[in-house]
Parts: C-alpha cells; sequence; structure tokens
C-alpha cells in the first residue's frame, strides 16, 4: 500500500503532531508522517518528533521580516524535496498569503479548539465560557485564505462543566483534538473527502463509536 506523505507544521508543544505521528505508527494507517517543520526553533515539538525518529526542518520566520513570500518559498522548498502530499497544522502559529493557501488547497488541514464558525481567532475557549455554551470542542478543517474558516471535515464535542476555566476546557478538548485529528487526516488520505460547493461530502461516513464526533469514518 503506498501511504500519503504527510508533513505537520508546528510552532509549539506539538501534541497534536504526537497524535498524528502515534496513529500513523499502525500499519492500516493511511498515512505516512514524512516530515515535522517548525518557524520556531526552540519548539519543543521538534525534540517530540525527533525521539519519534521523523525526519525535522526549521524555517524560522524572523529572518524574513514582513518578506511573506520568501519565507513561505523556503516551506514550499522544503515540502517539495520530501514530495508531500498533505500538510497538517497542528498549532502553527503564521498566517499564510492567499498564494501559498492556494498552491495547497484541498490538501493543507487544521486543527482549532472550538466548534467552527463559533470562537474563531484567539482564547477560544475563554471566548465558549463567556458565551455560557454548554458544549465545546474542536474542528478539522481545510486551510482557506481567511483564518478558522473553510470546508470542515471533522468535528468532536466536549461537554462544559459549571467549574471550568479556560485551561479547564482547553485541557478536555485537547484529549478530544487528540481523536479527532488522526481521524480526520485518515478520511482525507483515503480519498473520502471531496469539498462540494465549499462543504464536505465523505464517502461511508458513519456514526459515532466513540461519543460525539462526527464522523467517526
Ligand atoms: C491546539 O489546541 C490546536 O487546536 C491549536 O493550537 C493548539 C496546539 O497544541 N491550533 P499542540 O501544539 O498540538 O499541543
Amino acid at each position: 500500500m503506498s501511504r500519503t506523505r504527510v508533513a505537520i507544521l508546528i510552532s509549539g508543544r506539538g501534541s497534536n503532531m504526537a497524535a498524528l505521528i502515534e496513529a500513523a505508527k499502525r500499519a492500516d494507517y493511511p498515512a505516512e508522517i514524512v516530515l515535522v517543520l517548525s518557524n520556531n526553533p526552540d519548539a519543543v515539538g521538534l525534540v517530540r518528533a525527533r525521539e519519534a525518529g521523523i525526519a525535522t526542518a526549521i524555517v524560522d520566520h524572523k529572518p524574513y521580516g514582513k518578506d511573506r513570500d520568501a519565507f513561505e518559498r523556503a516551506l514550499q522548498g522544503e515540502l517539495a524535496a520530501r514530495q508531500i502530499e498533505i500538510v497538517c497544522l497542528a498549532g502553527f502559529m503564521r498566517l499564510f498569503t492567499p498564494g501559498f493557501v492556494q498552491k495547497w488547497q484541498g490538501r493543507m488541514l487544521n486543527i482549532h479548539p472550538s466548534l467552527l464558525p463559533s470562537f474563531k481567532g484567539l482564547d477560544p475557549h475563554g471566548q465558549a465560557l463567556a458565551a455560557g455554551v454548554k458544549l465545546h470542542g474542536a474542528t478539522v478543517h481545510f486551510v482557506v485564505p481567511e483564518m478558522d474558516s473553510g470546508p470542515i471535515v471533522a468535528q468532536v464535542a466536549v461537554p462544559v462543566l459549571e467549574e471550568d476555566t479556560p485551561e479547564t476546557l482547553a485541557t478536555r478538548v485537547l484529549a478530544a483534538e487528540h481523536r479527532i485529528y488522526p481521524l480526520a487526516l485518515r478520511l482525507v488520505a483515503e480519498d473520502r473527502v471531496h469539498i462540494v460547493d465549499g462543504r464536505c461530502a465523505i464517502d461511508g461516513a458513519r456514526f459515532a463509536e466513540f461519543g460525539m464526533a462526527n464522523p467517526t469514518g
């Protein structure tokens, strides 16, 4: 079986990256994590990736200053050198130009810790608590030029508890993120996700082996 070649882009601790690497260890997983790339040379996730035996690369954005095109050309060089087919953003804290997004249209995923389209941007957990929602969660979506938007591949819901703080809620959502991202990547790598009129149609999506995640694959 030829497996889809995936790069994970990180800026920090890389717990979603670790979940994807773990999932891809299974022989029947349709994607292979070929590269972990960070814009932050000090990202803890880089250490975790190396420990897992995954190739890493650093493209520090700082020397490029405001020249985002040059930064993205350097990124693209690393991705092309390893014949990457799908990019997974996992806590990657840089915004891309529309040109770069276009180049990876339908082949770049992101995870955001809210049930999009609610609570885009910073502090989604604080936003959720302020809004008083009783269910919160996480979303894996294809990347489009607008931040935290784009066709939704998979979502998972978690309850909001009366005593939650942004931190306790973030911890509960993060555990759910680690389930949903490997699932979403699997669906995409199996070529079961089709973007129709800006929405994802998923071949053979079934409902719920593990609670409130949709779909389960
Ligand atoms: C996650 O909550 C992810 O949803 C958000 O940034 C955080 C990254 O955490 N985009 P980690 O680096 O994967 O641990």
